[in-house]
């Protein structure tokens, strides 16, 4: 671990400062179980200075030209760039993911996203409408104002860049609440952007819990928007509270991603893209292919192959590159993916892989990847999200069945088709319901492509500079009189 890179007070115009009431949280590193630091816990007052901080940063914000908001968001991305060694322990250390990913896989797709959206900062722009009368009409696109970001602890540096890249480019300043997990890549955020020249207060920092310092944030009537991140029960939390003073909100939820197998698929590459669709990042990935569809024709044969793909999922020291399952977040969710596993065999699911709490060294939050055959739609393991590495492998008769299966769940975040054939592919690409559809591949994303959900998995789209524009600007008509 990088010592030199825990920050661990609150981040307030350019500054560290302490909770008011000087309270702190541990934050655990959950390969060990040993504390990495203790973190000031931000409560409303906390959140509100930082709110204010943000307000006072508005005017010298907007003088800033687009041109010179871009090269400083360039600036913060060679800045990751430069210490994505540290960056990358931090947040294993944090979240117990290998090292692996969040060095080779976070944290370059953080630096892409911070350049992306440097390109649309000065590109930001509106139109002129030919009105009836003799009037000039034009519009501004104009940002939204303070942005308050609440993320979750499974992609923590990533999540604090999907909104906080895409927020500031548009002109915004921001107050990122990041899960109390996970702080400690945001907190190193905020202050690399001060580094590179960001004025004080554009991005400010307050880690603590959701309830407290989340709510405060959702409540305070001098946030404009709310950006979200987390699950489907908090989300709904947060539209309640928001409505009060008619916040604008985005919310990425849960999902129950269908990973559909047809029979005429290339079955190696579909076993290998479920395996990896369910266990990548220790399944606790909203777009987890959590839900495993499988035509009956080659079922018992996919079944074996996706059984021995699991058993390749080495549990081990995230540090160590062999490892490919890292420690679950925390003990509460560890308990919780325990429970589903639990649920699935009395349920009456078929246990053909893992399902088995683990140790590395005597020490951590580890489980083994685990494989349910034979679930019935209805159980709960194919219901409920699990938020680990937790495979449910449904048999279905044909692709009607398919379909009907992958739509039912009350979320649709994203989804995967295996198949050779192109015209099905792109067929149950229109039927399922989904805000991503992966044909033959799976987890992939791109800053350009936009990322959000159908149904219950949320509404707004992450990435992208359309889906950017529409949730961190607004549009001004400006109408001119010109027949003097
Ligand atoms: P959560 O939804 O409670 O946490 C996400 C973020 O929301 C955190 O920053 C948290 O502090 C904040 N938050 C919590 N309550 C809040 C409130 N009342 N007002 C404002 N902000 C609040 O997620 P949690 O409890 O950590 O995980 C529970 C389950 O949620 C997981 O097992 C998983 O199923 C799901 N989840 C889904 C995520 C996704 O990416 N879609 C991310 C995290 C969790
Ligand atoms: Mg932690």
């Amino acid at each position: 671990m990088h010592e030199d890179a825990v920050r661990n007070r609150l981040w307030i115009g350019n500054e560290w400062v302490d909770a008011e009431d000087g309270g702190t949280f541990q934050t655990i590193n959950p390969a060990t179980g040993e504390v990495i630091t203790e973190v000031a816990s931000a409560q409303a007052a906390d959140v509100d200075k930082a709110v204010a901080s943000a307000r006072g940063a508005m005017a010298e914000w907007r003088k800033v030209n687009p041109h010179k908001r871009s090269q400083l968001l360039w600036r913060l991305a060679d800045a990751i760039e430069a210490n994505a060694d540290e960056l990358g322990a931090l947040e294993t250390a944090d979240n117990g993911k290998p090292y692996f990913e969040s060095r080779k896989i976070d944290v370059p797709s953080v630096v892409e996203i911070f350049r992306y959206f440097a390109g649309l900062a000065d590109k930001v722009q509106g139109a002129t409408i030919p009105v009836a009368g003799p009037f000039l009409n034009y519009t501004l696109r104009e940002p939204v104002g303070i942005v308050g970001c609440i993320t979750p602890w499974n992609f923590p540096l990533s999540m604090a860049t999907w909104k906080t890249a895409p927020a500031l480019a548009c002109g915004n300043v921001v107050v990122l609440k990041p899960a109390e997990q996970t702080p400690l890549t945001a907190l190193r955020l905020g202050e690399l952007a001060a580094e590179v020249g960001f004025p004080p207060g554009v991005l400010n920092v307050v880690p603590g819990f959701g309830e407290t310092a989340g709510a405060a944030l959702v409540r305070n009537p001098d946030v404009d928007a709310i950006a979200f991140t987390g699950s489907t029960e908090v989300g709904k939390i947060v539209m309640r509270e928001a409505a009060d003073t008619l916040k604008k909100v985005s919310l990425e939820l849960g999902g129950k991603s269908p990973n559909v197998v047809l029979a005429d698929a290339d079955l190696k590459s579909a076993v290998r893209g479920a395996t990896s669709g369910i266990f990548y990042g220790k399944g606790e990935v909203c777009a987890a292919g959590s839900r495993v569809i499988v035509e009956r024709a080659i079922y018992d044969d996919f079944v074996e192959a996706f059984a021995k793909g699991a058993s390749k999922m080495t549990v081990g020291d995230p540090m160590d590159s062999g490892t490919r399952l890292g420690a679950i977040v925390s003990e509460e969710q560890l308990e919780r993916v325990m429970s589903y596993v639990e649920a699935g065999k009395s349920e009456g699911a078929r246990l053909v892989h893992g399902g088995e709490r683990t140790d590395v060294d005597g020490k951590g939050n580890f489980v083994t990847a685990t494989v349910f055959a034979d679930v019935e739609p209805g159980m709960k393991i194919a219901q409920e999200e699990i938020f680990g590495p937790v495979a449910a492998v449904i048999p279905v008769d044909d692709i009607e069945d398919a379909i009907h299966t992958a739509n039912h769940t009350i979320y649709g975040l994203a989804a995967g088709i295996w198949t050779r054939d192109i015209g099905k592919a792109h067929r149950i690409a229109q039927e399922i319901q989904a805000g991503t559809v992966w044909i033959n591949t799976y987890n992939q994303y791109d800053a350009a492509s936009p990322f959000g959900g159908y149904k219950q998995s949320g509404f707004g789209r992450d990435l992208g500079y359309q889906a950017a524009l529409d949730k961190y600007t607004q549009t001004k008509s400006v109408w001119v009189a010109v027949d003097g």
